[in-house]
């Protein structure tokens, strides 16, 4: 299969020749949630993005952001992250043999991510500080330094994010497209490269989906309409209390109809537990917070059809895996008790 640049040549910013660099992303598995459908009374399909070779949807902009830094002759990329990014700028800054640079919130990223990054040989930087302000540092970094910004700030980001709105339409055909897609927002560069992708995919606005934006509530400035100081939530990848796309998010939300909203930690935990053990799909705590908006915050009338953005991998987070899923059984190496455990 072929990576993204490939496949939607015709419809992103790069000529033949171009350099491309490419872990063949994209084309992720669109998933009936046969439970969660059952649950909500409305049709649910999962747009599992962390099926993307990272495993998050971040590839998808990476792609694009990485060889659009190299076509411009750049040696080096620098991203501030709260994990997903930064991993995938490290990978795909690998596969191109330039050097990768990130700076994430000490202690605050997810154990998968970190991983990550370092092995993909990034220089990792852990700062005393939160996402908001590595943002503004490394936007700083390269205004002053030939070394490329490759977070969602650079619009080859969206130009590659986008590519998920054209996926869905042509999963779901132009007969019957979707009614409303539910995602999570951080730094709001997600939302708005879907909603870019399906404006762009048809001038009918009435038939394209509503926007509905899920923050955390300890991380919710797009819902309280100023910024959060010290954004608290145990959803990592949205700790952000100023998102750089904000405006963007609410235009498309306001333009699609749609709505923005938060959830708890609470409600985002019984989300990513409902996911897991009922419908089989291990994502991370933050992707579940767009599950968790539709079970409180109920599907708006007249929407039937709805795609959930499962943004990451759940094996991206082990540690909150682990405290959150049951226990493990101590078990001697003896038929007998192997029986009693199993059956308990
Ligand atoms: N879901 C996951 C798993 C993420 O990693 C992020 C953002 C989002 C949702 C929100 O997307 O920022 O475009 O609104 N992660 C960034 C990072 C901030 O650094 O990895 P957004």
């Amino acid at each position: 299969m072929a990576g993204l640049i490939e496949r939607y040549s015709d419809r992103l910013p790069f000529a033949a020749g171009d350099p491309i660099i490419s872990l063949d992303e994209g084309s992720t598995p669109l998933l009936y949630a046969c439970e969660l459908s059952e649950r909500l009374g409305v049709e649910v399909w999962l747009k599992i993005e962390g099926a993307n070779p990272t495993g998050s949807f971040k590839d998808r902009g990476m792609t694009c952001a990485v060889s659009g830094a190299v076509r411009d002759g750049s040696t080096a990329v620098v991203c501030a992250s709260t994990g997903n990014t930064a991993a995938s700028a490290a990978a795909y800054a690998a596969r191109a043999g330039i050097t990768c640079a990130v700076i994430v919130p000490d202690g605050k990223i997810a154990r998968g991510k970190l991983a990550q990054a370092v092995m993909h040989g990034a220089r990792v930087i852990g700062l005393r500080g939160n996402f908001d302000e590595a943002l503004r540092l490394v936007r700083e970094l390269s205004a002053n330094h030939p070394i490329a910004l490759v977070n969602s700030v650079n619009p080859l980001r969206i130009e590659g994010q986008k590519t998920a709105a054209f996926e869905l339409i042509e999963a779901l055909g132009p007969e019957r497209p979707l009614d409303a897609l539910a995602i999570p927002v951080g730094n709001a560069g997600n939302i708005t490269a879907y909603w870019k992708g399906f404006t762009e995919s048809s001038d009918q606005l009435e038939r394209l989906p509503r926007m509905l934006g899920f923050q955390a509530a300890g991380a919710a400035p797009l819902v309280l309409g100023h910024p959060v100081e010290q954004p608290e939530t145990l959803a990592s990848a949205i700790r952000i209390g100023d998102p750089a796309r904000g405006e963007e998010a609410l235009s498309a939300v306001a333009e699609s109809g749609g709505a923005i909203n938060s959830v708890t930690d609470e409600q985002i935990l019984e989300a990513y537990s409902f996911l897991a053990s009922r419908d089989g799909v291990f994502c991370e705590p933050s992707s579940a917070a767009s599950v968790a908006g539709l079970i409180v915050h109920g599907v708006p009338e007249g929407v039937e059809r709805i795609v959930c953005a499962l943004t990451g991998h759940g094996l991206k987070d082990p540690e909150t895996a682990i405290e959150v899923g049951g226990e493990i059984i101590a078990c001697e190496p003896e038929l007998a008790a192997v029986e009693a455990a199993v059956w308990g």
